[in-house]
Order: structure tokens, then C-alpha cells, then sequence
């Protein structure tokens, strides 16, 4: 099992440990057990997660003597929301939970803001153990602490900064994820490579073409690779105030594709889709050599992902997306761009007609 530790303000004692490694829940009932944090733990998790892992986690932890249970909410980003806030406190009120319980959130990124959420608000908080069951939260959402519900007018509108407690990353979760899901999670993880470590680019396309992807070494090395990067962001910018909105990009024009799409597209397919188009507004913009942006697309497509925008998608919508997304913010849109590969920067505005003429390029 690899450790590493996230240093944050040491004077609320804020840093905390990420465990990452095959088949680890009855080590993680150990070090629950030595670390302490809670009289007792509620696990919280989705309906079909739970299906599929939840008795196992729990009995895992029982094991070692911890008092468990377990609630469950309707798997999805529909049920990210205050509703299901509520139902969850409903029943940490009828299991007797107070302030000397802590939540386990076993999921991927709904469950672990969800549950991150809750925790922060509970009795004025209570803490909260990251459990991440997707490739996306193993590598992005369950590190940093940001939590957070939708509501009718956008995604996380309502969130608090909740850091965990620990992190335990166990990878064998993930045999049991779907395809598209894991190739979801792959587009952040090229994102990391792409931002910080070009050399990740190399390890996803060589196992691509391979055929293994879902192969534990590769898993874990990538992963691990991932955690160590947004970690190191995390540390340096833990309340989103500047150097994290790297981790953004790809995510400007893909938050408008994926909305554009009515959510046909999965969230790392329409940020791959951003990425190229990052891709191509650095190397007008920034002399990003041509062959960094081949090199983008080409692990892109390597790993099944799209690096063009579907033909049915309608380009007015996308580019309004964009420009509506700009003018919330005062006129400026924080585009992250690239100078090389590795080497990020924030541009303050990208021209309009260089926005249209790309969309138009990448339309199938
Ligand atoms: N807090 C952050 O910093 C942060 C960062 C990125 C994304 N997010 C949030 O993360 C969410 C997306 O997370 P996600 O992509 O993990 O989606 P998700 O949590 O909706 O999980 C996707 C689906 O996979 C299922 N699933 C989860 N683990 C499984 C497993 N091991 N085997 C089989 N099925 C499994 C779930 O039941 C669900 O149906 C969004 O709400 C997004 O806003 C948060």
C-alpha cells in the first residue's frame, strides 16, 4: 500500500493521509481503529454501489471491532442535491448519530460531495472519510476537500470546503466499473499529464496500445501519479484562489459541450473535447508547438475518447454556453492554456471569432 501525506494548515490540523492500494478495506479498518476519529462510522453510498460493495465494506470494518452502518441514496448526479441532504441527516437522526460520529462516503464524485456536504454541516460539522469508488474520485474528487450540491440553476451551487479525515483509494473498486465510466475518468487523468506530467502521457498511450488499460499496474501507477499532482496543487492552493484553476483545463469548453449535449456525453468525453480545444487556442495564442497539440489528440483518441464534437451538437448553443459562462464571471473567462506540454498558464479572454472558428473545426 503506497501512503503519501496532504500538508495542509497544520494549526487546524488539517493534513491528512491518502492510502492508495489492491484489496486494503481491512487495513483500513486498522488504522480507523488506531487514528480514532469517531465513536462510530455511518458508511454512506449509492443504492447500486451498494449492491455491489456495500456488506463487503461494512463487514470489513466490523471486523476490527468499529460500530458501522450504512445509508443509502438513489445512484446519479440527479440525487447531488438538498433533498437528498435532508433525507441523509433524517436518517443520521434516527441512527442516533451526533457529534462524536463520522461519515464514511463510499462512491464516486456524487457521493463524495454529497456525503462531504452533509458532514460539514451536520451538528456544525463532524468528520468525513473518503472512500472513492470511480476512477474520476480516486484521482480528482475525493482529494481537496471541495463539497458541494446542484441546484435548479447549476451544478455545485451550494458546497463548503470539508477536508477529509483520510483518503483510502482501493483499486480493486474498480473492476466492477463500467467502460465508459473508467474512460471518463482516464480524460482527467490526461488532463494531469497534459498540465504537469508529460511523461503520463507516454505510460496511457503505451498501455493502450497494449490493450492494458485496466491492468492493476497501470492502475496504480497512474492513479498514484494523479493523487502526488493534485495533491501538490491542493497543498499550495487549498481554497481555489488561484494556481487549482489549472485543473480546469479542457473544462471551459467542455462544460459547455457536456451541457450542450444534454448530458448525452459523459463529462471526461466532453472535457477531452476541451482539451483539444485548449489545444488549438494555445498554439494560436501561445505558440504551443503543433506537435504537442498532435500529441494531445493523439492520446486522446488512443485511449477511445472523442477529440471531435458530434455533429448532432448544436455549435450556437456551445458558443453561447461559453460566452454566458464569461459574462457571469466580469468578462473574464479564465481559459487555461498551455505554453508546452507541462507548462500551463491562465489567459484572460480568448477572441470570440478564434472561439467560433475552432468549434467550427471540430464539428463532425
Ligand atoms: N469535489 C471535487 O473536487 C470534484 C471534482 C470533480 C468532480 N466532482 C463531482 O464528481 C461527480 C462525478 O463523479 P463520478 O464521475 O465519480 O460519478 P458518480 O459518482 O455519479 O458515479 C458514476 C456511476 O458509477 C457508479 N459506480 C461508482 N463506483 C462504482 C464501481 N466501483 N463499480 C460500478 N459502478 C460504480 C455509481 O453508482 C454511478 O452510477 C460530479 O458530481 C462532479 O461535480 C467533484
Amino acid at each position: 500500500m503506497n501512503k503519501m501525506k496532504v500538508n495542509l494548515d497544520r494549526k487546524i490540523g488539517a493534513s491528512y493521509e491518502i492510502h492508495i492500494g489492491e484489496k486494503i478495506l481491512d487495513r483500513m479498518g486498522l488504522i480507523l481503529v488506531k487514528n480514532n476519529w469517531a465513536e462510530r462510522y455511518i458508511i454512506v453510498t449509492d443504492t447500486h454501489i451498494d449492491a455491489l460493495h456495500g456488506e463487503r465494506v461494512e463487514t470489513a470494518l466490523k471486523k476490527t471491532g468499529l460500530r458501522v452502518d450504512r445509508i443509502t441514496v438513489p445512484p446519479g448526479e440527479a440525487a447531488k442535491e438538498m433533498r437528498t441532504v435532508l433525507t441523509v441527516v433524517e436518517k443520521l437522526i434516527a441512527l442516533g448519530a451526533d457529534r462524536s460520529t463520522a461519515l464514511i462516503a463510499l462512491g464516486g464524485g456524487v457521493i463524495g460531495d454529497l456525503t462531504g456536504f452533509t458532514a460539514s454541516i451536520f451538528m456544525r460539522g463532524i468528520p468525513v472519510i473518503q472512500v472513492p469508488t470511480t476512477l474520476l474520485s480516486q484521482v480528482d474528487s475525493s482529494i481537496g476537500g471541495k463539497t458541494g450540491v446542484d441546484t435548479d440553476a447549476g451544478k455545485n451551487l451550494l458546497g463548503t470546503f470539508h477536508q477529509p479525515k483520510e483518503v483510502f483509494i482501493d483499486l480493486s473498486f474498480l473492476q466492477t466499473l463500467p467502460e465508459e465510466q473508467f474512460r471518463s475518468g482516464l480524460a482527467e487523468v490526461i488532463k494531469y499529464g497534459i498540465i504537469e506530467a508529460p511523461d503520463l502521457l507516454d505510460t496511457i498511450e503505451a498501455a493502450a496500445a497494449a490493450g492494458g488499460l485496466r491492468e492493476s499496474a497501470f492502475i496504480e501507477k497512474i492513479v498514484t501519479t494523479a493523487c502526488w499532482i493534485k495533491k501538490g496543487i491542493v497543498e499550495l492552493d487549498e481554497r481555489d484562489q488561484g494556481l487549482r484553476r489549472i485543473l480546469n483545463f479542457g473544462h471551459t469548453v467542455g462544460h459547455a459541450v457536456e451541457a450542450a449535449s444534454a448530458y448525452s456525453l459523459s463529462h471526461g468525453e466532453a472535457v477531452a473535447i476541451g482539451m483539444v480545444a485548449a489545444a488549438i487556442f494555445s498554439e494560436q495564442l501561445h505558440y504551443l508547438p503543433a506537435d504537442d497539440r498532435r500529441r494531445i489528440v493523439s492520446v486522446i483518441r488512443a485511449v477511445g475518447l472523442p477529440d471531435r464534437i458530434p455533429g448532432n451538437l448544436d455549435l450556437g448553443e456551445i458558443g453561447s454556453r461559453i460566452a454566458r459562462d464569461k459574462k457571469k464571471r466580469g468578462e473574464t473567462v479564465h481559459f487555461v492554456l498551455l505554453k508546452r506540454l507541462g507548462v500551463p498558464i491562465v489567459n484572460g479572454g480568448i477572441p470570440e471569432k478564434m472561439i467560433k472558428i475552432t468549434l467550427e473545426g471540430l464539428h463532425t
